[in-house]
């Protein structure tokens, strides 16, 4: 795809969640804030499906997982703990021209190719000597660049000194380990999954919901034995992974996997992967996979003064077990099912744009339309449908506008079926059901309806 046409998709894509009602700029009214987004009716229940089918598949359905909920607001020295008081930080410039901020070591790899993580003075001499110009104004006036730290700070009555919003949900599942353990004695290996906020002061909000400030993250933990081999750990967890995406709908040529080089990984990691996506600006980080070892379990124990140790049943040995990350951005995940699911069609010679979203995460599962607004028969027979069917699946009732009209908006929002009542109906007691993708429609029974849905939604 050419970049003109890539970047023409991204704007669809904002502009089709703006006007349906999926993702809204954040107090527009206000002259917007900080680029965040709100997620409108379309985008929560979304995200509402998108959760549900990852907690199925990671905490409710395999026997050796289990889930929390902890605070966004944790104790200070669990950070210092974790090293994130200390090195969560980002390298920043401004420049003095046009007073906008930006992150140094990405300016330098746009300009230079190079990876500079880290290192502040290269990057100053580089932004300075090689004129880098200014994303903003195009000038080349640069302020020395200086780490900033990405924790959000605030303050709390009932305690002295700074409190951060967590900058990741994962320290909230290692504080949990001992009560986990008292409370549920599960056996290793198993794991501990959280969904939930998560809030980085990024010095750069960009690419729509791709980097935000405040986002939510779905994470695991998996405890194990040392003893045993981790590779296979491993590997099961990343083919878990990609069949979470390829079930949201992504392709399989959208997705790579990166493997950061060793002299890269943190001292304590054996093989960090993240699996990357070909979003439309580029490939970006979709998911994460880490192996921590014994890290965050030693410094917590270390920083708290508590033993966080599994005893083995058989053995009677204690250890400290080592654990395996898998770390999903879930607003990212979001924005791939958007760019997943868009399609553009021409059918009987006219643009139909259709968001081919599997059953599972489609916002609105069925629309009941009654043929005519203005007839209280076909109203009040679509309504009991509706009323039916409510029960059971997120349905729309809609009676605004022809029907060509109404099947156009179901499609952008990506409805798999639309139901219509008309005047054979109250003779017959059926209805028209439409497809969204193959736009097929068959006349069912309303007293099959239940039935039939049953069959469509648990193939
Ligand atoms: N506990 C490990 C951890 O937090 P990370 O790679 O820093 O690892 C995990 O973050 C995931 O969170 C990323 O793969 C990405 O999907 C998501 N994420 C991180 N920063 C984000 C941001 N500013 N906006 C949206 N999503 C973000």
């Amino acid at each position: 795809m050419s970049k003109e046409k890539e970047n023409d998709l991204m704007q669809k894509i904002v502009s089709l969640c703006k006007r349906r009602g999926f993702i809204f700029p954040a107090c527009e009214i206000y002259g917007g804030f900080a680029n965040a987004y709100s997620y409108g009716p379309y985008g929560a229940e979304l995200k509402n499906n998108i959760k549900k089918l990852w907690w199925k598949m990671f905490v409710q359905e395999p026997e050796e997982m289990i889930g929390i909920d902890g605070p966004i607001l944790l104790h200070p020295k669990l950070w210092e703990a974790s090293g994130h008081t200390e090195g969560f930080n980002d390298a920043l410039v401004d420049c003095k021209e046009c007073k906008m901020r930006f992150r140094a070591d990405h300016l330098v790899e746009e300009a230079t190719g190079k990876d500079l993580e880290g290192k502040l003075e290269e990057m100053t001499k580089i932004l300075k000597e090689e004129k880098v110009k200014c994303p903003n104004c195009g000038k080349s006036n640069w302020t020395d660049a200086r780490f900033v730290n990405m924790m959000f700070h605030t303050e709390m009555n009932s305690y002295e000194g700074t409190v951060y919003l967590r900058p990741e949900t994962a320290g909230a599942i290692f504080v949990e380990f001992k009560n986990i353990i008292d409370a549920m004695h599960p056996k290793l290996p198993f794991g501990i999954g959280q969904i939930g906020k998560a809030f980085r002061n990024e010095i750069v909000a960009r690419n729509f919901i791709f980097r935000i400030r405040e986002f939510e993250q779905m994470e695991i933990e998996y405890f194990f034995n040392p003893q045993e081999k981790w590779e296979p750990i491993f590997m099961d967890w990343l083919e878990r992974q990609e069949k979470f995406f390829y079930a949201l709908g992504l392709k399989k040529e959208d997705i790579r996997l990166f493997e950061h080089p060793k002299e890269k990984l943190s001292h304590y990691s054996r093989k960090t992967v993240d699996i990357e996506y070909n979003f439309p600006f580029g490939w970006g980080e979709l998911s994460g996979l880490a192996h921590r070892g014994d890290f965050d379990l030693t410094q917590h124990s270390k920083f708290s003064n508590t033993k966080l140790e599994y005893l083995d049943p058989v053995s009677g040995e204690k250890f400290v077990p080592h654990v395996i990350e898998p770390t999903f951005g879930l607003d990212r995940t979001i924005l791939v099912a958007l760019l997943a699911a868009y399609h553009e069609e021409k059918v009987e010679g006219e643009e139909r744009v259709v968001m081919k979203f599997p059953l599972a995460i489609a916002p609105i599962k069925i629309a009941i339309f009654p043929l005519l607004k203005n007839k209280p028969q076909l109203v009040d027979k679509a309504k009991e449908i509706y009323n039916l069917l409510k029960q059971q699946y997120t349905c729309e009732f809609d009676d605004n506008g022809n029907i060509g009209k109404r099947y156009r908006r179901q499609d952008e929002i990506g409805t798999p079926f639309c139901i219509t009542v008309d005047f054979d109906s109250l003779e017959n007691n059926d209805v028209t059901i439409r497809d969204r993708d193959t736009m097929k429609q068959e006349r069912i029974k309303i007293d099959e309806l239940k039935e039939y849905f049953e069959g469509r939604f648990n193939k």
